[in-house]
């Protein structure tokens, strides 16, 4: 396995790069927008694609790279399904796998430090974002923070995960790397309370000074959606309620972009065919097998995904490779949902 923890020393951020194989698709965690050119070079020199970034919350301390490494790489931008960020490809919820080739992480709902704050446990490691720290905990005095269902994320989410799992936090500001679960349990001085309330009482006493950029972060990490507006003035998108009529007409072909876990959880529009967003650049060029389609049969090939952010990418992909009907659903299953569309499962 790839794996890499990357520093921001400006605002203290671990970052984290993960991989099954040299050569393979990556993952990126909590990416810090200053760093992105870093990120793209050790990706490059490991041959690596990067195929997700993922923010564990709703940073208020720095700007985030998912819009950048998106745009860099046509990755797909991952968070919790509680973030208010406008858009990103993927959300997720406790319970949900976030898979990559070779790679799968279990997604915990840690609120607390945000209420759109999620862990990520693989194997013998938990991401912990800032729900938990090394010998402490992250702050619960905005963005919606609440120490009580801190209290709750960690005691009974995180600390029940065996004694010897790696905490790796987005963030330290001593210098520690990482820590384990049996260590924080016996020597976190915030998780040395006989009982919630103390755990609530001890965060409200903190009196922190807010972070330097949060009035410029916050406002910046809840956009980082993709332009779709430069794929609608191209004439390349309908709506959910223009695309009702499409569903059973024969010149048409419905493109399901999303993973076969998303399928599952949410429906198919009835008739689509599956073609995952991250197989598109094979599927679409030339001898591909959407192209093949395209060409052989003349139908308007019409992608969709869960918020329709891989299917403009995947439009722009289309299009430039010469699939000239190609356009998508604005705001994916989302939008369909909204304007009652049906759905099959
Ligand atoms: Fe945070």
């Amino acid at each position: 396995m790839i794996f890499r923890q990357l520093f921001d020393s400006q605002s203290g951020t671990y970052t984290y790069l993960l991989a099954s194989r040299r050569g393979g698709e990556a993952l990126i965690i909590d990416p810090v927008l200053e760093k992105t050119e870093r990120y793209l070079q050790l990706i490059k020199e490991r041959d690596l694609k990067l195929v997700k970034a993922v923010d564990t919350h709703l940073h208020a301390d720095h700007i985030t790279g998912l819009g950048a490494l998106r745009d860099r790489t046509q990755c797909i931008t991952v968070m919790g399904e509680r973030s208010k960020v406008d858009v990103v490809s993927m959300r997720l919820a406790e319970g949900d796998r976030l898979t990559i080739e070779g790679l799968a992480l279990d997604v915990l709902y840690t609120p607390g430090h945000t209420d759109d704050s999620y862990s990520f446990v693989m194997n013998d490691r938990v991401f912990t974002g800032d729900t938990l720290l090394i010998r402490g905990t992250g702050r619960t005095d905005f963005q919606n923070g609440d120490a009580h269902a801190q209290y709750h994320s960690i005691f009974n989410k995180l600390l029940r995960l065996p004694d010897e799992t790696l905490v790796l936090p987005a963030h330290d500001y001593k210098g520690e790397t990482a820590s384990t679960i049996g260590e924080e349990r016996a020597f976190n001085p915030r998780l040395q309370v006989k009982c919630v309330d103390e755990y609530v009482e001890l965060m409200h006493n903190l009196k922190l000074p807010n972070p330097k950029l949060m009035d410029v972060a916050v406002p910046a990490n809840m956009r980082v959606g993709f332009a779709q507006e430069e794929i609608a003035r191209r004439g390349w998108a309908m709506t959910a309620t223009q695309a009702l009529d499409l569903v059973g007409r024969p010149q048409v072909a419905l493109i399901d972009l999303r993973e076969r876990t998303e399928r599952e959880k949410q429906g198919v529009i009835p008739g689509s065919l599956h073609a995952p967003y991250t197989d598109l650049a094979g599927n679409v060029r030339a001898g591909g097998m959407l192209h093949e389609l395209a060409a052989a049969t003349g139908k308007r090939m019409v992608f969709y995904c869960a918020f329709g952010e891989r299917s403009a990418m995947a439009v722009q992909a289309a299009q430039d490779a010469g699939i000239m009907s190609a356009c998508h659903i604005q705001g994916g299953i989302d939008a369909w949902k909204r304007a009652k569309g049906p759905l099959v499962r």
